[in-house]
């Protein structure tokens, strides 16, 4: 018997691909330096410190098991590919209020004071360049830190000075900037977003479909700078982006960081499937009291939200193919701000499910959560991925990076592909991803040949 559980390419198509080393410094730029910023970044500093594990950051604390299973190989993810190590990572930021890291945590609430004060000097020093701001796009906030500009072509070039700055005055080998701003009213996609050309000529016109967080991501891709959207706000996810991205080779992957809620579902309802329980209906509401909540407390911003967490069900169940199980599911989120919780959310499900001749059946599922927690190591793995993807010539420039769907809820694909939301493949296709780079031979699971 020759068909291996590790097999799946023919020997030609294996190769070393040839990624650059992770060499010099790597400066991470966060627009939107509120609970999520602040954690990932005193988290790393914590852990630089030696004060913290970098727990839930499957670049720091994942393995990779390469060969057959008796092989024995199973590295770190972080010695198996090159990724930057965090003692180099710099950090800059925007943001509509002039507080710094420090002060934003401590407003945040996540971490406690007694951490915070130990690396206090440190965050004091990441102080907020003025925001490219538009209270249109996010109607429940406003702040004094706005650039000005006669259009949003001029905002994009004050961007790019940013970065230049930036990277010049920290000597900077590489850059990577990853969306932590809030959450932007609803748009679709229109005429201004189907080209690089129409995008550029409406950054000029000023045109209404173009929304802030578009305009950091003209910047960055324009500057050879990778980008990530931790939101669930269109930014990167439109034809126009994804030219400029090929063109300048620089990266891009979204949407909105899988968290909380949508990480049980995405957990439980592959689960389901797997054994062929039915689901009629599947209520999620949450309570909670943070930046993010208020924000997401207006209509236009949860609409942006709604749409994202409700794509998640039916793409892993596929109804088309399971209609007498899940051809008929009601599916409802509710968000709900409520202060006194502040980022320790609580999310309650309430999941019908029907198993043999129909009999129904109760799952009743309380998450108490702290989001920023959660988020905070995906931050950071997204900031590492992508800048390997960058100094990999097999992926830096086909635009969407689709093997790092495991970090979002709203995976960007490519035109025509549905997105995979099974957090299982997921992992198994960002892992095969990572093995296929180098040369090692893609894991199936088969395992005849255990049997020969
Ligand atoms: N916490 C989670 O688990 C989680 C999960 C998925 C997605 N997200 C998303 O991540 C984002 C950040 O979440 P958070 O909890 O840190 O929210 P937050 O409100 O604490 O922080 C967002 C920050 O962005 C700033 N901001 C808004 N628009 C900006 C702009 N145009 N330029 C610069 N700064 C801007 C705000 O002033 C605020 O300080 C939100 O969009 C949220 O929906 C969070």
């Amino acid at each position: 018997m020759t068909t291996r559980e590790s097999s799946g390419q023919p020997e030609a198509a294996r190769r070393q691909s040839d990624i650059a080393p992770a060499k010099g410094k790597l400066g991470v730029m966060i627009p939107g330096m509120g609970a999520v910023a602040t954690t990932f970044v005193a988290g790393v500093e914590a852990i630089r410190q030696g004060l913290a594990s970098p727990i839930g950051s499957l670049t720091q604390m994942g393995t990779v098991r390469l060969g057959k299973r008796t092989d024995g190989r199973s590295p770190k993810i972080k010695d198996f590919v090159p990724l930057a190590g965090l003692n180099d990572l710099v950090f800059t930021g925007w943001d509509i209020f002039e507080d710094n890291m420090y002060a934003s945590a401590c407003n945040a609430g996540v971490l406690e004071r007694t951490l915070l004060d130990k690396i206090k000097p440190f965050m004091e020093s990441i102080k907020p360049r003025a925001a490219v701001f538009d209270q249109n796009y996010v109607k429940r906030l406003d702040g004094p830190n706005v650039k000005k500009g006669k259009n949003k072509m001029e905002l994009a070039e004050q961007l790019r000075q940013d970065i230049r700055e930036f990277k010049r005055t920290n000597s900077l080998d590489r850059a990577i900037m990853i969306w932590c701003g809030s959450t932007e009213v609803f748009l679709e996609r229109s005429a201004v977003h189907q080209s690089l050309k129409a995008f550029e000529a409406g950054l000029c016109s000023s045109d209404e479909n173009i929304a802030p967080s578009m305009i950091y991501a003209y910047a960055a891709l324009s500057e050879g700078v990778p980008f990530a959207n931790g939101a669930p706000n269109l930014t990167v996810d439109f034809p126009a982006m994804a030219e400029l991205s090929r063109k300048n080779n620089s990266p891009i992957c979204g949407k909105d960081y899988k968290t909380g809620q949508t990480l049980m579902k995405t957990i439980l309802a592959p689960g389901f499937k797997a054994r062929l329980l039915g689901l009629n209906g599947w209520f999620s509401t949450n309570i909670l009291g943070n930046r993010d909540g208020e924000v997401l407390d207006d209509p236009g911003s949860f609409k942006t939200k709604e749409e994202s967490k409700l794509s998640v069900l039916d793409a892993i169940l596929q109804p088309e193919l399971y209609p007498e199980l899940y051809g008929n599911i009601c599916h409802k989120v509710r968000i709900n701000y409520y202060p006194p919780r502040g980022d320790n959310k609580e999310g309650w499900d309430n999941i019908d499910i029907f198993g043999w001749l129909g009999y129904p059946m109760q799952i009743k599922v309380d998450f108490l959560c702290r989001d920023s927690i959660l988020a905070a190591p995906i931050v950071l793995d997204v900031v590492l991925l992508m800048d390997l993807a960058q100094r990999t010539p097999e992926l830096r420039g086909i635009g969407i990076q689709e093997w790092l769907s495991f970090y979002f809820k709203s995976p960007m694909t490519a035109p025509g592909l549905y997105p995979e939301h099974d957090l299982f493949i997921q992992l198994m296709k960002l892992k095969n991803t990572l093995r296929h780079l180098r040369g090692e031979e893609l894991i199936t699971h088969l395992g005849l040949e255990y049997y020969d």
